[in-house]
């Protein structure tokens, strides 16, 4: 990773990302980033705010990292970092907004605490988050979906702009696709979107 520094970076414990990026911007963070099409996307649209993106897979996070590097943009970096101790790496109230894309189903019961959705992950996602902070989700598979509308409504949350058939780019060409999802509208799969704000 070391022709990367500068965009892959290590965690910090406590947060303060702001010394970071060199300036204080809103901080929009993506769980399980993949190989970087969307946080490298929205980051060359959006340079006004700044992003983090977290993966726990470090060959993945590897091609995630050529890809903000050939975006040429300087508001992303990128950390080899399980989720689960997200608490630990933001600052309470640091972080605006998350984006959660495609995370893995686990559909087997005894494997529902895994999901990037669950209860338990929410309450991690509520400390960091600001007053009126947001998550921003998007899966293909229809009983997640469902559970984490569950879990949202479990969790006190607002859900708002629920929808099982996202078009393309979203309503106002607003969205950007990620790999998984290109992937899965080939195959013809509809597309669950929804944002939920923690109040
Ligand atoms: C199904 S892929 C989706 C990738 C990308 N978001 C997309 O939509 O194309 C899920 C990604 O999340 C990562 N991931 C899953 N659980 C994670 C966790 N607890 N912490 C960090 N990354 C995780 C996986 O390694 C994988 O790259």
């Amino acid at each position: 990773m070391l022709e990367f520094a500068g965009i892959v970076v290590a965690p910090r414990p406590g947060g303060g990302w702001a010394g970071e990026f060199g300036r204080p911007a809103p901080l929009h963070v993506e769980l399980g980033v993949g190989k970087g099409t969307f946080i490298s996307e929205l980051a060359a649209r959006e340079p006004g705010f700044d992003f983090v993106g977290i993966e726990a897979q470090p060959e993945v996070l590897y091609q995630a990292a050529k890809k903000v590097m050939a975006r040429e943009v300087r508001n992303v970096r990128l950390l080899d970092f399980d989720v689960s101790g997200i608490v630990d790496i933001f600052a309470p109230g640091e972080v605006s907004r998350l984006y959660i894309n495609f995370c893995d189903p686990w559909p087997k019961k005894r494997h529902a605490k895994r999901r990037l959705t669950d209860g338990r992950f929410l309450e991690k996602y509520r400390a960091i988050l600001v007053a009126g902070g947001e998550l921003f989700f998007k899966t293909d598979n229809a009983a997640l979906f469902a559970f984490s509308l569950e879990e949202f409504a479990q969790a006190g949350l607002e859900v708002r702009n629920v929808t099982s058939d996202l078009p393309a780019g979203g309503a106002a060409g607003e969205d950007v696709m990620t790999e998984y999802e290109q992937r899965f509208r080939a195959l013809g799969l509809r597309i669950n979107r929804c944002e939920v704000v923690f109040p």
